[in-house]
């Protein structure tokens, strides 16, 4: 018999907050999600009563872990800002590493990056449909390209793509009972909240669930020793977006746009967003840039060429480049078959390498070794 909200939502009754109260009587509670037998809700308190919140956390997980047909149960503890991060940052030309020392600056951020992830950037979109996702897969696999070691958290709670992008099937396995490993892709190691729920529900995965499972995929995972953890963000600017960019500690953002007008400006949103959070923008990526025909080799600018590279100069951001519009960068995509991984010595994958050494680059470099050979099957 699977468990019902009910039920989980009398066991919690049980558990007492640090003053006392019946914890469903707190408000801390954020909406308990019950999913085949898979339990997840999260308990937002100001940032100073974190410590006193912890046993309670625990004891909550644990007592839900004790309902009948609860399979798993997952609380996670978020702490509510205090000021809210400073406006400050200018909008004009910061270069990462002031940028950096503007965050350094504006005091610790809230959470940590997981023990052994030296860098975690953001890949995100104004929009969705942009090709953010298959940036996101093919310069982790350029960062891979590079000898370092990669990992690829799909945080796009709308759609998350990665595990098909990388023919990723199956569940994570746990450890312990309650760290999950990641799972591999063409030598990634990958989080998806696209494993951690059932692609019916995603809706419900607003706010703070969404912390939830975020904080989850970034904390309770076995990441092991990462250079680069590449984010795949949901698309858009708004709040879900911007309380991610504050709560995952990030090192940088890459801003992937197409070059229509409309896209850029939703670009250039994206980009005050990061600013806002005191966040670096490590660059824009110009994606599904010129077409170039597989029949006659001409070229045509579907979606018209050059806009990215332009607004990043007006905004003082780092171009990263353009990969053109490409029925094999579709194909391959869609086929779980990555370019960079799949035909490493053709033009798109070049293309991305360099989008990933600029990338590494603005991390402030990093130990160039060989990558080990991945085996590919046809
Ligand atoms: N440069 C490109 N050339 C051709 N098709 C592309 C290119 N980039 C992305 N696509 C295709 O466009 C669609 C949307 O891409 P996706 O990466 O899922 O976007 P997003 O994550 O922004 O929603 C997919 O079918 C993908 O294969
Ligand atoms: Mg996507």
């Amino acid at each position: 018999m699977a468990a019902t909200k009910e039920q989980v939502l009398e066991r919690l009754g049980e558990i007492r907050a640090p003053d006392g109260r019946p914890l469903p009587a707190t408000g801390v509670l954020s909406d308990v999600v019950v999913s085949d037998g898979k339990v997840f809700f999260s308990l937002t308190v100001d940032a100073a009563a974190v410590p006193a919140w912890e046993p309670v956390r625990k004891a909550a997980e644990a007592a839900v872990r004790g309902v009948p047909g609860v399979t798993s149960a997952l609380v996670a503890l978020t702490a509510e800002r205090a000021g809210g991060a400073g406006r400050g940052s200018p909008i004009g030309r910061t270069s990462p590493a002031a940028a950096a020392r503007a965050q350094h600056q504006a005091g610790p951020r809230p959470a940590q990056a997981p023990e052994g992830v030296k860098a975690i950037i953001a890949v995100a979109s104004g929009k969705g449909g942009v090709g953010k996702s298959t940036t996101a897969v093919n310069l982790a696999l350029g960062l891979r390209a590079l000898g370092l070691k990669i990992g690829v958290l799909d945080a796009d709670i709308y759609g998350p793509s990665v595990p098909k992008l990388l023919a990723i099937r199956g569940k994570p396995q746990t450890v312990g009972g309650t760290r999950l490993k990641p799972m591999s892709g063409y030598g990634l190691s990958v989080m998806s909240i696209g494993f951690l729920i059932e692609e019916e529900t995603p809706m419900i995965w607003r706010g703070p669930m969404v912390m939830s499972a975020l904080t989850q995929m970034l904390r309770e995972v076995e990441w092991g020793e990462l250079d680069v953890m590449v984010v795949d963000m949901p698309p858009g600017t708004g709040d879900a977006q911007l309380t991610m960019a504050q709560q995952v500690p990030l090192a940088g953002a890459v801003i992937v746009s197409t070059p229509q007008d409309l896209a850029l400006i939703d670009a250039r949103r994206g980009i005050a967003m990061f600013r806002r959070v005191n966040v670096p923008v490590l660059g824009i990526v110009e994606n599904m840039s010129t077409f170039i025909c597989p029949h006659c080799g001409g070229r045509s600018d579907i979606f018209g060429h050059g806009g990215a590279r332009q607004e990043a100069e007006r905004l003082g951001v780092p171009f990263l480049g353009e990969v053109p519009l490409d029925l094999a960068i579709r194909e391959t995509s869609d086929a779980g078959r990555p370019v960079v991984a799949t035909d490493p010595d053709g033009p798109h994958a070049a293309i991305f390498r360099r989008i990933a050494e600029r990338v590494r680059d603005q991390l402030g470099g990093g130990p160039v070794r060989p990558a080990p050979k991945i085996v590919i099957e046809a």
